[in-house]
């Protein structure tokens, strides 16, 4: 595969970030608990099903549906990043789940038979896809007719502080992160409703809907806030930890500040707004 193909780079910052991301699983998981929750809802999984999830990480969300699905469902956890699916594989065994298949696929390449899950589910991937249109196609061809497909994606940036100021601290120093975060794999590809109803509408989905699902990152101070954004926030983490000391000291120095209004009496929590899909 030629170095340039998006889907390879992609591969190649899940699993450079996979190991930031096992140790920060449970934070990462309960920060956007609520995505989940309402993720879960909509696929409604009953016992004995078979739910697939995509771009799983490290899976956690994967995990709860299995937990509901019995000895004889299954959750086939999947994720473009060996390293990430090696998370989850941890994850599962650390719970004991036996009705759990972890393995590596690329969304957009889905390789599972016709009309195979009872269920689709995906926290924020969907948006990371270079070809969205090439998964939800693979979803409408596994899904058995009638069956639900929910997933969530970033809204816009404004809504989205929390993610926007690193990256603002960043470009102010004189880096650029790579990509167009509004175009085709992009964070905020599909930040608006109305496109996600149109992929949907295209691959012969109905009853679609999207909403919007509110919620705020919690950080005990700026080291916390530091600690883990820099972290596990894909490109523009690995574009930090390329950076000197003293690259990486500036953007500390602009982006702190820059919290200040978000501080109350806990530390700072800043807003975060997610979307969620839905359809049939
Ligand atoms: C922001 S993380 C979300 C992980 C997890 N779903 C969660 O909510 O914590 C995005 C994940 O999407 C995966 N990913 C990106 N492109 C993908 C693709 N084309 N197919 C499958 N997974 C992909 C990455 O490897 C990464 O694990």
């Amino acid at each position: 595969m030629p170095a340039t193909d998006p889907t390879d780079q992609t591969r190649q910052w899940s699993d450079d970030l996979a190991a930031a991301w096992e140790r920060h699983r449970d934070r990462l998981f309960e920060s956007q608990r609520h995505a989940s929750e309402w993720l879960i809802e909509q696929v409604d999984p009953q016992p004995g099903q078979t739910i697939l999830e995509l771009a799983a990480g490290p899976g956690e969300t994967g995990l709860l549906v299995a937990e509901r699905l019995g000895a004889r469902g299954r959750l086939i956890s999947t994720d473009l990043g060996p390293a990430m699916v090696e998370a989850a594989r941890r994850g599962v065994e650390a719970r004991g789940l036996g009705n759990v298949e972890c393995r590596v696929m690329d969304a957009q390449e889905n390789d599972l038979p016709d009309d195979s899950v009872d269920g689709v589910l995906c926290r924020f991937g969907v948006m990371l896809m270079p070809e969205p249109a090439r998964a939800i196609a693979g979803v409408r061809r596994v899904l058995r007719p009638g069956r639900p497909l929910a997933y969530t994606v970033w809204g816009p940036p404004d809504r989205n502080p929390w993610m926007t100021l690193l990256v603002g601290a960043v470009l102010q120093n004189g880096h650029q992160p790579p990509g167009n975060p509004f175009g085709p794999g992009g964070l905020f590809s599909l930040a608006d409703p109305a496109e996600n109803h149109a992929l949907l509408e295209a691959a012969g989905f109905a009853e679609i809907q999207a909403e919007e699902l509110p919620g705020a990152m919690s950080f005990a101070d700026f080291d916390d806030f530091w600690n883990l954004q820099s972290a596990v926030a894909g490109p523009i983490a690995l574009l930090i930890s390329s950076l000197p000391s003293d690259g990486v000291d500036a953007i500390r120095h602009t982006l702190e500040p820059m919290l200040d209004e978000f501080e109350n009496a806990n530390g700072f929590e800043l807003p975060s707004l997610a979307v969620g899909v839905s359809a049939r």
